[in-house]
């Protein structure tokens, strides 16, 4: 059996196969089963920037409404905590799950703009967290923001959750940015340990019936896989910090292709929704089969062995790949083979 040990933000874990931000990490029953089938670490679904901003607008409602009353009253004003109902739970969840399970727990924190909410890293710190994910899951920004204007204000709030806390944070990217590397480059300025690639964006259907929009969430599929693996690839050669994919990994074969293209650590949420927590095991039997099969002794033998390292000029390369894939197909002209 391979050793499927790997270092993922400075924390050492038995398995590259982590358990991504999900509703899974609501039920602590689903994380230790997750666990017990071979899941490295635990990434708890998102305390979100709306979430805490509304818990401290109540709170500040709370404290102007109850100012003027004598020192008596005041006495019986139960702290400005109580009212943090938001948060509250979700740090209960992470001390439990916490309590559950001998592996890493990252919480999750999401948000896109600078402000008092990003202190709130500290106390899920305090709560036993050992690592933050920060999801920057944003489709666009305000109008007429430019794409400088943008990277500017997400830094912005890495910058102000790294200052929060001393855990290693990761920021969880969209695949849009213009120039990934470069901005990648600067989260590591700002003082990010990690990044996870990609967000999916969940693009609402239009229902033609009803002239409506169709909000319902659809699991991924493995061709969601190669924007991940070309973004590894590409970030495996240019940065130092931990990588973690997640969208579209649905087997041990998939995982084994993100580590072939750099990353660290693989995230798994449809495919656990779809086939339950213990599911874990078959990717981890996939995973360690192929490697087996290929003469690796570990993963991190295997990790970046795909990575744009070894490519001179990877742009040249990649718009090589491009023109030849179009000219090639021309060539071949499926349609035509099969009348
Ligand atoms: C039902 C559901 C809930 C999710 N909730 C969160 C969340 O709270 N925070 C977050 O960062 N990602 C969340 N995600 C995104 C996943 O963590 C993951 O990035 C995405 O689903 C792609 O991975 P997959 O192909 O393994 O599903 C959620 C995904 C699903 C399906």
């Amino acid at each position: 059996m391979p050793d499927l040990s790997t270092t993922w933000l400075g924390l050492s874990l038995k398995s590259p196969l982590v358990v991504a931000a999900s509703p899974l990490s609501r039920e602590p029953d689903a994380v230790a089963r997750a666990v017990d089938a071979g899941a490295g670490a635990v990434v708890m679904h998102s305390l979100f920037e709306e979430q805490l901003t509304h818990d401290q607008m109540a709170a500040h409602r709370f404290i102007d409404a109850t100012v003027d009353l004598d020192a008596e009253t005041q006495g019986i004003r139960p702290g400005a905590r109580a009212f943090t109902v938001g948060v509250e739970p979700y740090l209960r969840e992470l001390e439990r799950i916490k309590r559950r399970v001998d592996v890493p727990v990252l919480a999750s924190l999401n948000g896109t703009t600078p402000g008092g909410w990003t202190r709130y890293a500290k106390r899920l710190e305090e709560a036993g967290a050992n690592a933050l994910e920060l999801n920057l899951y944003e489709v666009g920004g305000p109008e007429g923001e430019t794409g400088a204007a943008v990277e500017a204000r997400q830094l912005a709030v890495v910058q102000a959750v790294v200052q929060a806390v001393k855990l290693p944070v990761t920021v969880k990217l969209t695949p849009f940015y213009a120039a990934l590397t470069a901005f990648v480059r600067d989260l590591e300025t700002a003082g990010a340990r990690g990044v996870a690639v990609f967000n999916r964006f969940y693009q609402p259907d239009i229902l033609l019936d009803t002239l409506d929009v169709d909000r319902q969430l659809v699991p991924s599929t493995p061709a969601e896989l190669p924007l991940r693996l070309h973004a590894l690839a590409r970030l495996s050669a240019t940065t130092t910090l931990s990588l973690a994919c997640t969208g579209g990994v649905h087997s041990g074969l998939d995982a084994a292709k993100a580590i072939l293209s750099g990353a660290h650590v693989v995230q798994l949420a449809s495919v656990l929704l779809e086939h339950g927590p213990q599911h874990v095991a078959v990717l981890q039997g996939e995973l360690a089969g192929w490697l087996d099969g290929k003469g690796y002794k570990s993963s991190a033998e295997a990790r970046g062995v795909l990575d744009l390292r070894s490519a001179p000029d990877p742009h040249a390369w990649e718009r090589l790949n491009y023109t030849r894939m179009l000219d090639g197909w021309r060539a071949r002209d499926s349609w035509r083979r099969k009348s």
